[in-house]
């Protein structure tokens, strides 16, 4: 890595999108403690955007900031220290997060803020970073984060951080539920393991089901392939979701699905006039705290204006 010299003087903004879960198959739990996946993520165009500013010292404000990990704990701050560690760098920043992805909502929000951060970062400090080398740290700050970074729709294997693209470009409409509460990651999995345990909830079938349906283009098929391991978690731990899922259904969707760890509830349309509808008929449901409409798949994280 070397520093080159398209150093930005003021500010930079960024932006990275959240995701969804296409298909998320649970493995084992690997010696690390994280479990082996094959996932399908498909990132929408429901983002944060980011401002980075060169200062005195490390800061992080997110805006709103109800739920937003403060200071050390924020992983956008983490991102810029560990990239500023790693190629000997930069200096502090202070990072204004403007927060629209749904916080411990199973949507990578805080994988966006970093993958945001890491592209702002080496923007801002004029860094001549290779792609793979930005997605290696990435890949310490989280599971999710390199897809943030590249966005789009990917496989994902190993504990979802080895990426493969997916040539899908058929526009999926999503309506998104948003919950009242957030659930923890570490919670949702150890619940599928206590479940496993005790039983042996569903799993969902090949990954090929949900390849041939983006390839087919179709979002009836792509709705008839959507599955989550965790879904079963997610509902043991927040028996509500399950009624969001059939309002959705009710309303119109094609199908639904709880996105990643949940709680968000993700229900693809067939179209964006459909979506409009389900979301208004959602909304007034009585059964989440909020909709949002969102289209896929969006691009990662990328720099979108000097200040
Ligand atoms: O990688 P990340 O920090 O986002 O993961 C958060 C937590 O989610 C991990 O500490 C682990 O408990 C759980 N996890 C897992 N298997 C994965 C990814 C995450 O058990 N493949």
């Amino acid at each position: 890595m070397t520093s080159g010299s398209a150093t930005f003087a003021g500010k930079i903004r960024v932006r990275a999108p959240a995701k969804i879960n296409l298909h998320l198959s649970v493995g084992a739990v690997r010696r690390d403690g994280y479990h082996e996946l094959v996932t399908v993520f498909h990132a929408v165009d429901l983002c944060d955007e980011l401002t980075i500013a060169h200062a005195e010292r490390h800061s992080v404000r997110s805006h709103p900031a109800d739920g937003v990990p403060a200071g050390v704990k924020n992983l956008a701050g983490a991102a810029a220290r560990m990239l500023a560690r790693r190629s000997g760098a930069g200096g502090p920043v202070a990072i204004e997060i403007s927060k629209h992805i749904p916080v411990a909502g199973g949507m990578a929000g805080g994988s966006a803020d970093a993958a945001a951060a890491l592209v702002g970062c080496a923007a801002l400090w004029g860094l001549d970073i290779a792609r793979g080398d930005l997605a290696m740290i990435a890949a310490d700050l989280g599971s999710d984060v390199p897809f943030a970074l590249t966005g789009g729709t990917a496989v994902g294997t190993g504990r979802g951080e080895l990426l493969s693209p997916v040539l899908a470009r058929t526009p999926l409409h999503w309506v998104l539920a948003l919950a009242a509460d957030g659930l923890a990651t570490p919670v949702v999995f150890a619940e599928l393991d206590r479940l496993r345990a005790a039983g042996d909830p569903p799993r969902v079938g090949s990954v090929r089901d949900i390849l041939a349906a983006l390839a087919s283009g179709e979002a009836a098929a792509v709705a008839a392939a959507l599955g989550n391991d965790l879904q079963a978690a997610a509902i043991s731990l927040q028996p509500g979701l399950r009624r969001t899922l059939r309002a959705g259904i009710a309303a119109g969707a094609l199908a639904g699905v709880v996105s990643g760890s949940g709680p968000t509830v993700a229900l693809l349309c067939f179209d964006a006039e459909s979506a409009g509808g389900v979301a208004a008929e959602l909304a007034g449901s009585g059964t989440c705290r909020a909709v949002r409409v969102a289209t896929g798949p969006a691009a990662g994280a990328r720099v979108v204006g000097p200040h």
